[in-house]
């Protein structure tokens, strides 16, 4: 384990990594919003072999993966999700979300079932499902016929890792195998969608499809529980989450490149500590002579999508660069995608 190889999804390799699974390792794999590292579900081994390796608390729950087929089977579902505590128009709204974004970057939150191991849910009464779009996901989880816990490839509180060099940067030594399915496209991971008290639709953590998308598809309002913060409801909205180890501040929201900012806001020991800047729009080539240190833009032209998608490859970047603390461009957005990328950028601030 101490080479930790990167292998192309070829036949072969997912053969492999489908019985290091099945034997209760460990496997890190690509999917449509980021690495994740994977253990079946059924193995009490790779669940711990999950939080022994990314050194991560076990009040934390992971987000269980399955294929197109699983999720389309009805027994397997019943033996995860205790659908006889949903009451019809729950079901109904089940029905329609998975029937609208499965495979793809949503995981529901519902109440689970006794065959659900607690380790997979931190003891929660809930389990959190997702099919990945990816097709590399897919191949893994039907080769090891058995759905896949998997939280971020990443050490417990850093940066979410969205190619296989950051999986290996994170986790080299420590697990066994690293499929490549090449760049993240989403960039983010998933939105998580709850149920509260009253029945009500509320997203735990926010990602690709927004608010009001999922409102559009189920007709009715759809809370975004981070909103209002003050109840920690899912570990994912702890504070201080997707961290770099430098120093991050968020730019003033109507800062302008060439407009003066605090010189050593960290209050280094370094009396004239570097910065580096990270944009949401523009060529750092265009910027570089107004700021005095790296610079990474997320897109052209601000568009979130490739912002998302850049997002947390720009940030390790600037943590290896020569920077001693980073600035930050928060999106002002309080929905969509920019409210997304806003969320990651405030955890990585711990504000
Ligand atoms: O896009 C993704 O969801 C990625 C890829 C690998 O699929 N996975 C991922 O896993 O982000 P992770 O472990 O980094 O995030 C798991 C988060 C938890 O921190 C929590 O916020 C939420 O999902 N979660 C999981 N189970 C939950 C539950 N039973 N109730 C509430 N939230 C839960
Ligand atoms: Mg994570």
């Amino acid at each position: 384990m101490s080479e930790t190889p990167i292998l192309k999804p070829t036949a072969s390799a997912l053969a492999d990594a489908a019985s290091l699974l099945q034997s209760g390792d460990v496997v890190a794999m690509p999917t449509e919003t980021v690495y994740g590292l994977a253990a079946s579900l059924w193995s009490e081994a790779g669940l711990m072999r999950i939080f022994t390796s990314k050194e991560r608390p076990q009040f934390d729950p992971l987000i269980v993966h399955l294929s197109t087929e699983m999720a389309a089977n009805p027994k397997l579902m019943a033996e995860l999700v205790n659908f006889e505590t949903l009451s019809p128009s729950w079901k109904k709204q089940v029905a329609v979300l998975t029937a609208a974004f499965w495979p793809g970057p949503l995981t529901l939150v519902l109440p689970k079932t006794a065959k659900v191991p607690d380790l997979a849910t931190s003891g929660l009464a809930t389990i959190a499902l997702r099919v990945p779009a990816h097709p590399v996901a897919q191949a893994l989880i039907q080769a090891a016929g058995a759905p896949l816990a998997a939280p971020s490839a990443n050490r417990f509180g850093r940066i979410s890792p969205t190619t296989a060099q950051a999986v290996f940067e994170e986790l080299v030594g420590r697990i066994p195998l690293i499929l490549d399915g090449g760049p993240c496209e989403v960039g983010l991971e998933s939105t998580v969608l709850g149920w509260d008290q009253a029945g009500r639709p509320q997203i735990l953590r926010p990602g690709q499809i927004s608010a009001t998308e999922l409102a559009a598809v189920l007709g009715c309002e759809v809370l975004e529980a981070t909103l209002h913060p003050a109840e920690i409801q899912a570990p994912g909205m702890l504070k201080n989450h997707y961290a770099p180890l430098k120093p991050l501040f968020l730019l003033p929201p109507d800062w302008q490149p060439g407009q003066v900012l605090p010189e050593n806001p960290a209050g280094l020991l370094n009396p004239s500590p570097q910065a580096g800047y990270l944009l949401l729009a523009g060529e750092p080539q265009a910027l570089s002579g107004q700021l005095n240190g790296p610079i990474f833009t997320l897109s052209p032209h601000g568009e979130r999508d490739l912002c998302a998608r850049h997002l947390f490859a720009a940030l390790r970047s600037l943590d290896a660069s020569e920077a001693d603390y980073l600035w930050a461009e928060l999106p002002p957005e309080s929905t969509g995608l920019g409210h997304a990328i806003a969320n990651r950028l405030r955890k990585a601030a711990g504000v």
